[in-house]
């Protein structure tokens, strides 16, 4: 349980701050950085107002990196930074009436204000999407940005050319200078229309408009930008060489005059009543937009009086955002399913009662991952909350303990993959030690969720690289039953009416599904065999073309995790054969070995390990081995080298160079370095204090030399 703020110790309070600055900088990041956020906005909130609540209490201890000092995540490094002349700030969030009523006092009394004394706000709905500021100059748009932390954002010009609200030249008279700021958003007609293309082509559904936006924005090529129809409303501006207007209303009225858009829902307001009116207007106008948003944002109208108001760290007194609570219901959680992803992700999902939670009907809610179920304590037969903030995905947001059905058991995530069987793990990150949020299924190419994907990456281009064999084959063959593993391609060259069989169903399926969806005759071609022959020709010339392949690609072809093409090189290089590798890999210093291999740590010598550990991988390689030759990877040579291919142990304390240094310089010079003496071993370095392996030196007549007379023989 976690204890209330006012219940904390000091020393409680301290530690409770540095773990939620840590929890709350990972979820910025998730959001933000990555558009793929675990927690829902609700528990991120709660998370931040806790760490709010501990600071008022103790703002002694209020860390230099507290979450309360930053408004989002530093910008991903892919895209030029960009400098905000102006810094792009947050907003203080109301939640409730009497939360307005205090904003409104707070402006009041700051301002000294009579009575009598009207304070004219503007009420604008607050769009839900990611905020993005536009630079013209001379009228003309020159750059565009992200927030990024406020501070400095990423430089997303181009992309933002894309977007048809955001205009190429402004007109009319605009200053010289002048920077838009507003929100770039998705309608939900465009979000379901691509989400629809998604699922057909079998890709994953996005989970909101929202984060659909972010990652729109934030792609490297704009043609993807522009793929994904965006919208934008301007609200404020950054940096300008001119006022056009003394109010928000009126600057407002420019940036329409000048061919922006605005809302065209703002109002003015005079009253607290009548603010708290436009609220509920809007509130109940929201289902109809069409587009996401997340509250009502009121700002002092005068810009006199909002520069007297200023600002209170991250967000101006002048202006604050009224949200809009969740829309939840109650309903029981029937069961919880595990998808597995394609990356082997363990994705926990909770099918509900059927319940209609702001005019939708919602069966399943994302329960994000193992920690949150734990966390929330979310059993089977549970009554639940659910809740949609305009995410397509719900969420759970807690559990009705009172309603708890006798005998309901804590939940126990899967150690296992519920397709194929074989172990999921959570993986630790070496520097943090700390373990990864996601449980993923170790089977890589025989769990079926994964095989697709698996063999596509099997045959691409930086593994075995067979020509034409990617994309539409493996899926076909795979749903066929034909390619269940990476040898069944090469069993499969050998086979060809299995093969010309197969696609020439396949022809016929695509041949019905259009004529079902178009109603017309498919007239097929007669050439159309013929094609197939050839095609299946030059596949298998193709295939076996790849039945000699360089040790460095087989493994990297296996898909094991964090292998690709530079760690596979390192290992190969480091065996004399593919066979030596996998008895290696047999043994209990399976890990120990392929660490001591310069550029391979912990993580990925345990990945390996595991790899070769689950019973089916080991199957697999074999079953593979006995289709290709693997060639070993010649040591690099050196020129001149006298270590060239020599397999060296260091022992004992060097004294010239650390243990790190003494490896890669080996490495460097073609020489191999292993952690433990055998038969195999050329030559032991031994420093002061060499212990058991100058006996196993002996024994197997090795040379032994000293740090000395090692830095002689390699020059030094
Ligand atoms: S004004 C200094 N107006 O809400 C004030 N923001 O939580 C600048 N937003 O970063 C913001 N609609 O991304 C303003 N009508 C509106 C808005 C709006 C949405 C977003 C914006 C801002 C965030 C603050």
């Amino acid at each position: 349980m976690t204890k209330a703020p006012d219940k904390l110790t000091k020393a409680e309070a301290k530690a409770e701050l540095a773990r939620l600055a840590a929890e709350i900088a990972g979820h910025d990041r998730r959001y933000h950085g990555e558009d793929a956020p675990t927690i829902s906005d609700a528990a991120y909130d709660a998370l931040k107002r806790r760490n709010d609540a501990i600071e008022t209490r103790f703002p002694d201890l209020i860390r230099p990196d507290s979450p309360s000092h930053r408004v989002g995540a530093k910008p991903s490094e892919k895209f030029a930074k960009v400098v905000h002349a102006r810094p792009m700030l947050s907003l203080d969030n109301a939640f409730s009436d009497e939360d307005i009523e205090d904003f409104v006092a707070r402006v009041r009394r700051f301002l000294g204000s009579k009575e009598d004394d009207e304070i004219v706000f503007t009420a604008e709905p607050k769009i839900d999407g990611l905020s993005a500021s536009l630079r013209y100059e001379n009228g003309v748009f020159v750059q565009g940005a992200t927030r990024g932390d406020g501070q400095e954002g990423e430089d997303i010009t181009a992309n933002l050319r894309t977007i048809k609200d955001v205009p190429l030249r402004l007109h009319g008279e605009v200053p010289k200078v002048f920077e838009v700021r507003g929100e770039v958003y998705m309608t939900h007609r465009d979000f379901f229309a691509l989400n629809k293309r998604q699922e057909k082509d079998g890709k994953p559904l996005f989970v909101n408009p929202r984060n659909t936006a972010a990652g729109a924005v934030r792609q490297l090529d704009p043609a993807m930008t522009a793929a994904r129809p965006l919208h934008f409303f301007s609200y404020t501006w950054g940096e300008t060489s001119a006022m056009p207007a003394k109010t928000q209303w009126d600057m407002l009225q420019a940036f329409k005059d000048w061919g922006l858009k605005v809302s065209p829902l703002i109002r003015r307001c005079k009253t607290t009543a009548e603010i708290l009116k436009f609220y509920d207007d809007i509130q109940s106008k929201r289902a109809d937009l069409g587009y996401d948003i997340d509250g009502v944002v009121y700002k002092v109208d005068r810009l006199d009086l909002q520069d007297r108001l200023g600002f209170i760290s991250r967000s101006p007194r002048w202006a604050i955002a009224h949200k809009f609570p969740a829309e939840q219901a109650q309903t029981v959680l029937l069961d919880i399913d595990i998808q597995v992803g394609r990356t082997g992700k363990l994705a926990p999902v909770a099918k509900l009662r059927p319940v209609t939670v702001g005019g939708v009907v919602v069966q399943n809610a994302t329960l994000h991952n193992e920690d949150e179920i734990a966390r929330k304590d979310v059993r089977i037969g549970d009554t639940v909350v659910v809740q949609r903030a305009g995410d397509v995905i719900p969420q759970i947001v807690r559990v009705i303990e009172e309603k708890r059905p006798k005998g309901a058991k804590p939940y126990q995530f899967p150690h296992n993959c519920p397709v194929c069987h074989s172990h999921a793990v959570r993986e630790v990150d070496e520097k943090t030690g700390k373990e990864d949020v996601d449980r993923r299924c170790t089977g890589g190419l025989i769990c079926a969720a994964q095989a697709v994907e698996r063999l596509r990456h099997f045959v691409s281009r930086d593994a075995f690289d067979i020509d034409g064999f990617g994309g539409v084959y493996i899926e076909t063959l795979h749903d066929k039953g034909l390619l269940k593993e990476p040898a069944d391609i090469f069993r499969l060259a050998k086979k060809p009416e299995a093969l010309d069989r197969a696609l020439a169903e396949r022809r016929a399926e695509l041949s019905a599904e259009r004529r079902a969806r178009e109603g017309k005759e498919d007239v097929a071609k007669k050439s159309k065999k013929d094609d197939d022959s050839k095609l299946v020709e030059n596949l298998i010339a193709a295939i076996d073309a790849r039945r000699r392949i360089g040790m460095d690609r087989f493994i990297n072809a296996l898909g094991i995790r964090h292998v690709g093409e530079t760690n596979a090189r390192l290992i190969a290089r480091n065996y004399p054969d593919i066979d030596a590798f996998v008895a290696a890999m047999e043994g209990e210093t399976a890990v120990a070995e392929l660490s001591e291999i310069g550029g391979i740590g912990e993580v990925v010598a345990q990945a390996v390990k595991d790899f070769f550990d689950e019973k089916h991988n080991r199957k697999l390689v074999d079953h593979l081995l006995k289709e290709v030759d693997v060639v070993p990877l010649a040591a690099p040579k050196i020129a001149g080298s006298p270590v060239a291919g020599k397999t060296v142990v260091f022992t004992g304390t060097l004294e010239k160079m650390t243990r790190q240094e003494a490896k890669a310089r080996a490495e460097s010079l073609g020489a191999k370095v292993s952690g433990s003496v055998s038969k195999k071993t050329d030559l032991v370095v031994a420093g002061p204090g060499a212990g058991s392996k100058l006996a196993e030196a002996a024994k197997h007549g090795v040379e032994v030399i000293d740090e000395d007379s090692w830095l002689k023989m390699i020059g030094g």
